[in-house]
């Protein structure tokens, strides 16, 4: 298993070193793991000038997956847009082709008391959210800042065509019949043609997976909906700006972003690996942050690309054990648990496995 480690930026660094060592206990027990760090985001402009160097991008192209921390701080928001870490990790995205994000949203019952919701109306959540990732109006062309008519005028282009709906529409069936057979796809085809189009070509695929059972929802009543009943959800598929805002908001029904895994899949299960949340400057370098999405992504990495449920699924498990155990880092401490660094979470994770 060749994996390129892109730990980028703020708490990407810590965050890294713990799933690192999640991954040398299956490798002391002989599993045949190769690791290459290499650089993204500021760290690699304040190195090369550029985001997603050429390095890494003969490493990441490379490798059978990567295990990404996180990218970004403000010391680089003043940058060219060109130069800035977030434009690298779009940059790798759509390099590797990337094109099925699956967001997962699960509430630990450890941590029901951590959402921002009612217990009760979060208790046993367990959502998957694919993402489409390398198109859309992130990648829409024609874009940009421009003066028309003596004013500034700000465009940018929603776009799809049929195969990149396709081809998000089937991994997201194909993740519905996995779990229990319910896919909502989520649109605003009441004003936007490009996204009526997404509705007529998931209703198209609907015939070849006749055991799902297919629903539609505009995203404002969807944005709605998880705050009101998530656990209507089970598969949600949509496109990258929908895709972006709604995964942040169910990860909050989760009680913490910090707890949210990810993965990004090209069409054959090569993928890139990242905890769900940013790089954290405020916390950076304090040993403060939680690692374990991050540690969580390693174990999506073990059974997306190295189709290894069972080491996926001890992760998991130790993970759950930590939490059972009353191990919080400090995004989830609630009274009556121990708080714990992000290198002791790493520890205890390491121990329970
Ligand atoms: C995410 C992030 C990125 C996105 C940013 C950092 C470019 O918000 O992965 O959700 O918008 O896709
Ligand atoms: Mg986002």
């Amino acid at each position: 298993m060749k994996i390129a480690v892109l730990p980028g930026d703020g708490i990407g660094v810590e965050i890294i070193a713990q799933a690192l060592r999640v991954l040398d206990v299956f490798k002391s027990e002989g599993m045949k793991i190769e690791t290459e760090e290499a650089l993204l985001g500021g760290c690699a402009v304040d190195a090369t000038g550029s985001p997603y160097p050429e390095a890494t991008q003969q490493i990441a192209r490379d490798a059978d997956a990567v295990l990404l921390g996180a990218v970004g701080g403000p010391k680089w928001d003043v940058l060219p847009r060109p130069q800035r870490p977030e434009r690298g990790l779009l940059g790798i995205r759509k390099d590797l082709n990337l094109f099925a994000n699956l967001r997962p949203a699960i509430l630990y019952a450890e941590l029901a008391n951590a959402s921002s919701l009612k217990p009760e109306v979060v208790a046993g959540l367990d959502i998957m959210i694919v993402r489409e990732l390398t198109g859309d109006i992130y990648f829409g062309e024609p874009r940009g800042i421009s003066v028309e008519d003596g004013q500034r005028v700000g465009r940018n282009t929603m776009i799809y065509n049929e195969a990149e709906i396709r081809r998000i529409g089937r991994v997201a069936f194909k993740a519905a019949q996995k779990r229990s057979k319910k896919l909502c796809s989520v649109d605003k085809m009441n004003v936007l043609e490009t996204t009526q189009l997404w509705r007529d070509v998931i209703i198209e695929l609907a015939a070849e997976y006749p055991d799902v059972e297919l629903s539609h929802m505009l995203v404002d009543n969807a944005a709605m909906q998880l705050v009101r009943n998530p656990k209507q959800f089970d598969v949600m598929v949509t496109g990258n700006m929908f895709g972006d805002i709604l995964s942040d908001e169910a990860s909050m029904l989760t009680g913490s972003i910090g707890m949210l895994p990810s993965a990004s899949l090209d069409a054959n299960n090569k993928g890139m690996y990242e905890p769900c949340h940013g790089s954290a400057p405020d916390i950076a370098g304090k040993n403060l942050a939680n690692p374990l999405a991050t540690i969580l992504s390693a174990a999506m990495m073990l059974r997306y690309t190295f189709n290894n449920e069972q080491a996926a699924g001890r992760i998991e498990g130790a993970v759950k054990k930590v939490l059972a155990a009353g191990y919080r880092t400090a995004d989830i401490f609630e009274a009556g648990k121990q708080k714990v660094s992000c290198s002791e979470m790493g520890d205890r994770v390491v121990a329970a496995m």
